[in-house]
């Protein structure tokens, strides 16, 4: 029988583009968003892309009576859960925008899955837990630091109840996944990125000033101690993350988890500078790109990318494309985005 993934935020960037992978490899989607950050663009695309109409659910995880009617309704093998506010530099300012939304909807999903007598919960972290650490790569057993948001706070906190839950209610089960730097967009150009104003993520913003949105682009900081003094980042295709879920979802549902809680990180293990990747840019679409060097950006690490050997061995997942491939695509949905306006 077909298992039934519940996707939250399935209308945002990552949710789109696993939702696609998660289809195609025959499972049922339940997507579910409350646009509040996004619009139905990339939900139209994912449709357009599969060539069919998929369950749409638009809901608030924070509405508790929503959450336990959905699960009362559907029979639901796994749950994914993106549906979260994430603008670092926002959250510093609304810390309780981020606590009540982030950590609520999470909380909401897991009496739900709990009340049904279990269920298997993927959720979405990021490597901002690791905060900066000398000893790069970080592994899943690199040490936490004390997150620099509170956005980045909602990330170690989901990651803790959910390893709370997991020991304390049977038939519970999770993993989370620890993203590195996600860029890119599907090959179609027909999902993507779509920052509500000014974007504060590198990639949209390079794209956004190629195609004239912008005018130049700021370079936070030439003076770290790295090769060429700009910060390195492990930059993960999107779809190639989106697969990783598609790895995980299985594993919890065929039962091969070695525990009831576990984590990986989806990165490509490569590190690249911020020039290196505005280079790169350039070389592979054909473009000079306006930027200017600027003063280091609040908050922001010197060098982080991952190990993701366990993610290999345990998931049998593996980044594929080369990160020349992936700006391709990021370009191809900045041009397709400029199509729709005119
Ligand atoms: C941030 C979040 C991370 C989140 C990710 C989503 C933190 C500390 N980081 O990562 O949790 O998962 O976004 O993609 O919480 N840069 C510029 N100019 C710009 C924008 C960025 O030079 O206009 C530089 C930054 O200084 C940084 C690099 O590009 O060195 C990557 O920045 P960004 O895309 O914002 O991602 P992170 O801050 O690494």
């Amino acid at each position: 029988m077909k298992k039934t993934v519940l996707v939250s935020g399935g209308a945002g960037f990552i949710g789109s583009h696993v939702t696609v992978e998660l289809a195609r490899a025959g499972y049922d989607v339940l997507i579910a968003d409350n646009f509040s950050n996004c619009d139905e663009t990339n939900y139209k695309g994912v449709c357009a892309i599969l060539g069919r109409e998929l369950p749409m659910i638009p809901m608030d995880f924070c509405h508790k009576s929503a959450v336990e009617d959905l699960f009362d309704r559907h029979h639901i093998d796994a749950v994914i859960h993106f549906a979260a506010f994430k603008a670092v530099g926002e959250s510093v300012a609304e810390p309780l925008k981020y606590y009540r939304n982030n950590l609520t909807s999470f909380i909401n999903i897991l009496e739900a899955a709990r009340s049904q007598g279990g269920c298997n919960v993927l959720f979405s972290s990021s490597a901002t837990v690791y905060g900066q650490t000398d000893k790069l790569p970080v592994t899943e057993d690199t040490p936490r630091q004390p997150a620099e948001s509170p956005y980045g706070n909602t990330k170690t906190m989901c990651e803790d109840i959910l390893r709370d839950s997991v020991k304390a209610y049977p038939g519970v089960r999770g993993i989370a996944l620890r993203y590195f730097n996600p860029i890119g967009a599907h090959p179609s150009a027909l999902i993507g990125e779509l920052p509500r104003g000014v974007p504060n993520n590198l990639v949209p913003f390079i794209t956004q000033t190629a195609i004239g949105k912008r005018e130049c682009l700021s370079v936070f900081g030439n003076d770290y101690p790295t090769p060429d003094g700009t910060c390195l980042r492990d930059f993960i295709d999107i779809v190639d993350l989106a697969k990783a879920h598609v790895c995980a979802v299985a594993r919890m549902l065929d039962g091969r988890m070695k525990q009831d809680y576990e984590i990986f990180n989806v990165g490509t293990g490569r590190p690249l500078s911020v020039l290196e990747l505005i280079t790169a840019f350039e070389k592979v679409n054909g473009v000079k790109l306006n930027w200017k060097y600027a003063p280091r950006r609040p908050g922001d690490v010197v060098a982080i990318w991952a190990d993701p050997t366990r993610a290999e061995q345990e998931l049998g997942w593996k980044a594929e494309r080369s990160v020349e491939q992936t700006l391709a695509t990021a370009w191809a949905w900045e041009k397709h985005l400029a199509s729709l306006s005119f």
